[in-house]
């Protein structure tokens, strides 16, 4: 067991949730062959949860995956005096004020998506403890645009001993210009605004499908929002909001990463219960591929292909090619006709998976932030590999449904932090898959 500042690392109160033992043994081979339905997204139902600390009373949430990172959020509202039951994928979650306004670092570690609490501790109570989150396995991650938009707001802040301490009477809206796009900082700027005095702009604004959703959401609750989804959103500050009820938008990186098992093994997958409008950019370059593709109104199915070229891409904020399926898209890279170009232009660090990748036999050489991925039908034979982060584990058994051999993919607890058991559902497709201990 380790102890250090990730929070993708794995904790003692990770044991309830899954063994650090735990590991999945693919056999590669099978063609995947069927439907499979997606879960809600993750990260729509973490701010979602958070925005739950705006109102007393008791919100519901319908279609809430079942995930260490929702279970973490759980604890760290319990932790803020909230009140969380779950039965099957509904959540309540019934909130009362708080005696401490304080994200413990034990709950903050675990989680970088607990800073999500900033903005709704300070907006509604003047003041907010939070830990800050320390490094992270896709670099370094800093919350340094979350902070200057509650000084922004008003807030006098502090950085004192590992804590984000921030104060302010009531949050005044402004002009909030992020120099980057970031999710995680819209979404705060969001949060923070909707019960600031007076008018926010937030300029450069995440379009994501979840920052969209959490916009739904606080709209449900009564909040004046308009522009949720393009690059300029304003906010009306209101003096109340109400608890509501909202279901979770689908969870785009799951139904892609579902995609791409599918079109890995050259076989035929439909993706049930997503939005294919959210995955187009996947679908795109799959299509650009040799993939065939077929949407519904609430489907995506890939087809068979024999083989598949190889194809750039170049990941960018929404609508662009999502950092969250690089690393699944270039497990299907090692197996096309010619040569990828990856390019990672949001996160600094995010090719942990090329070394693994290249245990398993592909032929990758990884620049800064490029990696060249020489394709090949084949080629890939079974190893003992370690998931390094949450897509990193994904790309690994996607590898492994076409290593030949049994590959054993190890500290799967970062898979649990963001699919809801993907080896089901995998399995459920005709994949040769299992978790053991
Ligand atoms: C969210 C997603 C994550 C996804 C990422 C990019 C959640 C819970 N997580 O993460 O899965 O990979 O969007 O689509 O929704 N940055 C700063 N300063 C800040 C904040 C961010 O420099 O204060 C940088 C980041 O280091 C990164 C870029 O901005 O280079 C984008 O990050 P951001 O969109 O904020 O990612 P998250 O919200 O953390």
């Amino acid at each position: 067991m380790r102890n250090v500042a990730c929070l993708s690392d794995f904790s003692s109160e990770d044991l309830e949730w899954s063994d650090p033992l735990d590991s999945i043994v693919v056999t590669g081979g099978r063609q995947l062959h069927g439907s499979v339905a997606a879960s809600g997204a993750k990260n729509a139902a973490l701010p979602i949860l958070f925005a739950s600390l705006l109102a007393d009373g008791r919100h519901t949430f319908e279609r809430v995956p079942i995930l260490r990172d929702i279970d973490s959020t759980d604890q760290l509202l319990e932790a803020l005096g909230c009140r969380v039951a779950r039965e099957g994928t509904t959540v309540v979650v019934d909130v009362a004020s708080p005696r401490d306004k304080v994200a413990p670092y034990d709950l903050v570690r675990k989680m970088r998506a607990s800073i999500l609490c900033l903005g709704p501790l300070l907006t509604r109570y003047g003041e907010a403890r939070v830990s800050l989150p320390g490094g992270c396995a896709i670099g370094s991650r800093p919350i340094d645009l979350h902070v200057e938009t509650m000084r922004k707001l008003g807030a006098d802040i502090d950085i004192e001993e590992g804590y984000v301490i921030a104060r302010a009477k009531r949050l005044v809206g402004d002009r909030i210009l992020f120099e980057k796009v970031t999710v995680g900082g819209t979404e705060n700027a969001l949060m923070a605004a909707v019960l600031a005095q007076g008018t926010t702009v937030i300029e450069n604004a995440a379009k994501e499908p979840e920052v969209v959703d959490l916009a739904r959401y606080l709209k449900k609750m009564g909040a004046r929002i308009e522009g949720e989804g393009r690059s300029i959103i304003t906010i009306e500050g209101v003096d109340e909001l109400q608890p509501a009820r909202h279901a979770i938008v689908p969870d785009r990186i799951e139904a892609g990463t579902l995609l791409i098992a599918g079109a890995i093994t050259g076989g035929r997958v439909t993706v049930e219960d997503c939005i294919p409008e959210h995955l187009e950019a996947l679908t795109d370059k799959m299509q650009e591929c040799g993939f065939p593709i077929e949407t519904k109104a609430t489907s995506v199915t890939v087809g068979e292909a024999a083989q598949w070229h190889g194809t750039d891409i170049s990941t960018s904020p929404y609508p662009g090619f999502p950092t969250d399926l690089q690393a699944q898209f270039m497990a299907l890279m090692t197996q096309a006709r010619g040569s990828s170009v990856v390019t990672e232009g949001i996160f600094e660090n995010r090719f942990m998976h090329v070394q693994e990748l290249v245990r398993l036999g592909a032929d990758i050489t990884p620049m800064t932030q490029v990696a060249v991925v020489r394709g090949k039908r084949g080629g890939l034979s079974a190893a003992p590999v370690m998931a390094t982060d949450l897509r990193a584990s994904a790309s690994l058994v996607l590898a492994g449904l076409v290593a030949a051999g049994e590959t054993e993919v190890n500290r799967i607890y970062h898979l649990d932090r963001g699919y809801e058991r993907l080896e089901e559902k995998l399995a459920s497709l005709g994949a040769d898959i299992r978790r053991v201990n």
